[in-house]
Parts: structure tokens; sequence; C-alpha cells
């Protein structure tokens, strides 16, 4: 696993947004042979959605041939509603880049057969070959997507009804009223996340310290998910000072160091 230990969060958007133009770059993706993006909501990916803005405005990289999937969506939520994570996509990435509408992939939260919605979804995503790189965020309960704690670890996408402290952490998006969270949600599982053959996974802040401490230093537990990146050969944790603050001082002295050798 890289662990990666930026300043703050505006130096994290930037290494994220740089690596993921570095990758597409890379791949010289044609309509063929697309880059293939697992992508997250949430406040954590904003900055690199900015980022990643200004580099397809100025030419540095384009989405043309990218194709995403995102990871979870909210079940009842049309997406024009505000709080859905199609309207979120389109509003803070999308609508602004050169990507092509055919190939964004979301859950469709307003299905009536939940079962075929998540297959079919999977099957999008062998049919492109799989993800190159899964970028996502965690919760301070160390979930990843929609994986709560408890969740399998080989987990597909599927339908899960959300724990109440989830709820209530993204209450502050519906007027902080936890009435108007939905309860459940469609969400690619643990294993969907874990085929990718690269995660970047982003955290910021004091309030996912533990998560982080829980993801690197302690010990493979469906109860901190973020802690199955250490089973994945190419695992990246990107976070800031704050959210790596519980690590162990010897710890963060470790990847700091690998990581100026390696930069
Ligand atoms: P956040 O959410 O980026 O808004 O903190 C992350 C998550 O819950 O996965």
């Amino acid at each position: 696993m890289r662990v990666i230990i930026k300043q703050d969060a505006a130096q994290c958007a930037k290494w994220a947004a740089d690596y993921v133009s570095y990758k597409i770059k890379r791949h010289h993706p044609t309509p063929n042979k697309p880059f293939v993006l697992g992508l997250p909501t949430g406040s954590t990916p904003l900055g690199m959605y900015q980022e990643l803005i200004k580099q397809c405005a100025s030419g540095k990289v384009s989405f043309e041939h990218v194709a995403t999937f995102n990871m979870d969506e909210y079940i009842g939520l049309p997406p024009e509603h505000p709080q859905s994570y199609h309207y979120f996509m389109k509003e803070n990435f999308f609508k602004h880049i050169n990507i092509q509408t055919k190939n964004i992939h979301i859950l469709n939260g307003m299905t009536r057969d939940y079962e075929k919605e998540c297959t079919e979804y999977e099957n999008a995503i062998k049919k492109l070959g799989g993800i190159n790189l899964f970028i996502g965020g965690i919760g301070t309960d160390g979930h990843i997507a929609f994986n709560e704690p408890g969740s399998s670890l080989t987990s597909r996408t599927r339908i899960k009804t959300l724990r109440l402290d989830t709820i209530k952490s993204n209450a502050r998006f519906f007027d902080n009223d936890i009435t108007q969270v939905p309860r459940t949600a469609l969400t690619v599982g643990i294993g969907t996340i874990m085929d990718a053959q690269e995660i970047m996974i982003i955290a910021t802040g004091r309030n996912k310290a533990e998560a982080i401490k829980h993801g690197i230093e302690g010990a493979l537990t469906h109860m901190w998910p973020i802690s199955v990146l250490q089973m994945h050969q190419h695992g990246i944790i990107l976070c800031d000072e704050e959210a790596a603050s519980m690590l162990e001082a010897d710890t963060i002295k470790y990847f700091k160091e690998i990581e100026n050798r390696t930069d």
C-alpha cells in the first residue's frame, strides 16, 4: 500500500487530480480502449474535481475516451433531485468536462428491479474490461462507498440499508433533516472495488483520523471496511495531516520517507 500524506485538503486535491490525469494519459485511451474510472461523491473529492475541470479546460487532460462508474446512488431520488448522486456528478464534474454521456454510468436508484440493475452494472464494468482506477472517500466509520461496517469484504453491487450514523452524517446535505435522507441505497460492493486494477482512497480532516488509523495500522476486519485495502496489490491512501494525525509517528515517518524517494 502507498500512503501519501499531504499538508492539507488542497494539496491532496492537486495530487489526486495530477495522478488521475497522468494515469489517463499513460493509458492512451481510444473509443475501443477507454480509461475506466470509478468515482465517488461526497465533500472529499470536490477539490479534485475542480482541479480536473481546470486541467481539462487547459487541455492538460481529455475525458473524451474516459468511461466512469459511480460508486453508489440513493434509492428513491430521481436524477434531477439536488441530493441525488446523478445531480451531484453532473453539477460538480461532468457538465464541465468533455466526457461523452454514453460513457457515464451511475446506478439507477429509481429502478423497480434492484437485482437486475446491480447485475447489469457489474456486467457493464466487465464489458469495458474492468475499472482501471477506483477513487473513493471514506466514512468516519471506515465505510467505502455505502459498504458499512460488517459488510462482506467480497460483496458485489447490491441494495444496502444505511446506518443511522451515515444518515445523520449525510443529513447536512438535506437541510439537516434526517427524515429527508433516504434509508437505502444501491452501492458497488467491496469485491467490486477490489477488482479494480488500482484503488485510491482520499481522506481529509480530523474526523477521518480513526478510520485512517484502522485502515493502515489495524488488522483486516469487516468492521473497518477500509482495512480491505491491505489486500490490494495497488492501493493508495491519500490523506492530509489531520486525517493522518492518529497514526504512530513511526508510521508517518516510514511512509513519508518512501514517498520522498519515489514521488
Ligand atoms: P465525505 O464522505 O467525502 O463527504 O466525507 C465520504 C463517505 O462517506 O464515503
